[in-house]
């Protein structure tokens, strides 16, 4: 009998042992589906966010390329380079603007739209000498002439920041439209903002400033400051795949 009782006991212990550890193991499987759920989510909601980026590129694209009247192709888009979005909004401004002289800091497809747009005169500054060379190619091969790329390494200033060599922009005046997308934040800490100390002074009183990657801090920061700077412009922000910033003069000014 006391076996029975003893054994008894036993079984009623292995039994709170099981459901304890079937409540933890259950506890364990809730937390792990939370996790799992709440990661396919963030992967769904960035996977849409793409799949919205890619559609509005393709639709920028397609209104590019009657504009670009293209004799060759066009070297890739995104990423490092200017994406479709930007490129449209650009030629519009320079089709809108018709500058004198247009100054870019960071060549590439943007230079061919400067030119396909109507700028008359185009500066472009670049500190690498492949890609600065690639963009000379890529307009010789579509049949655009008389762009002055200026290729140079960065050089150091004595505020210890790196920016495009004084000799790449000594001497230039009335810029009608500056596009800034360069240099690339992997030369210095806030790469761009001394285009707000050096090239802000050289612009024409009408001036128009288009930035790429507005989205980023150090960018965004470089436009409010050259709209400080300009009491009589107004900006835009472009919602575009990598943020767009329009510094343009005030209607009636
Ligand atoms: C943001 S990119 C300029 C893009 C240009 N405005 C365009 O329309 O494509 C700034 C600089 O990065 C450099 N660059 C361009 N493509 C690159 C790449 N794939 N890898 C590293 N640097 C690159 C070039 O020297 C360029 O001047």
């Amino acid at each position: 009998m006391e076996l029975a009782w003893i054994a008894a006991g036993v079984a009623l212990l292995v039994l709170a042992y099981l459901v304890r550890s079937l409540r933890a193991l259950h506890r364990k499987i809730n937390r792990n589906a939370d996790r799992v759920s709440r990661e396919l989510s963030g992967q769904t909601s960035r996977i849409k966010e793409e799949i919205g980026h890619a559609y509005h590129q393709v639709e920028a694209l397609e209104q590019l390329l009657p504009i670009l009247k293209l004799k060759a192709p066009l070297p890739a888009s995104r990423g490092w380079a200017a994406s479709p979005d930007f490129l449209l909004a650009l030629s519009h401004i320079t089709q809108k603007v018709r500058p004198k002289l247009a100054v870019e800091l960071g060549s590439g497809t943007s230079t061919l739209v400067l030119a396909k747009s109507g700028a008359k005169k185009i500066i472009s500054l670049d500190h690498s000498v492949d890609f600065g060379n690639q963009t000379k190619e890529m307009l010789a091969s579509h049949g655009v002439r008389g762009v002055d790329i200026r290729i140079h390494e960065l050089e150091t200033y004595p505020q210890g920041y790196k920016w495009y060599a004084k000799s790449t922009f000594k001497g230039l005046a009335k810029i009608d439209l500056l596009v800034i997308d360069g240099p690339p934040s992997s030369t210095n800490p806030d790469a761009r903002y001394p285009a707000l100390a050096h090239l802000i002074p050289l612009l024409s009183p009408k001036a128009t400033i288009v930035l790429d990657d507005v989205f980023r801090d150090e960018e965004r920061k470089l436009a409010d400051d050259i709209l400080a700077a300009l009491p009589g412009h107004t900006m835009k922000i472009l919602a575009h795949e990598k943020g767009t910033a329009v510094i343009a003069p005030r209607l009636g000014k």
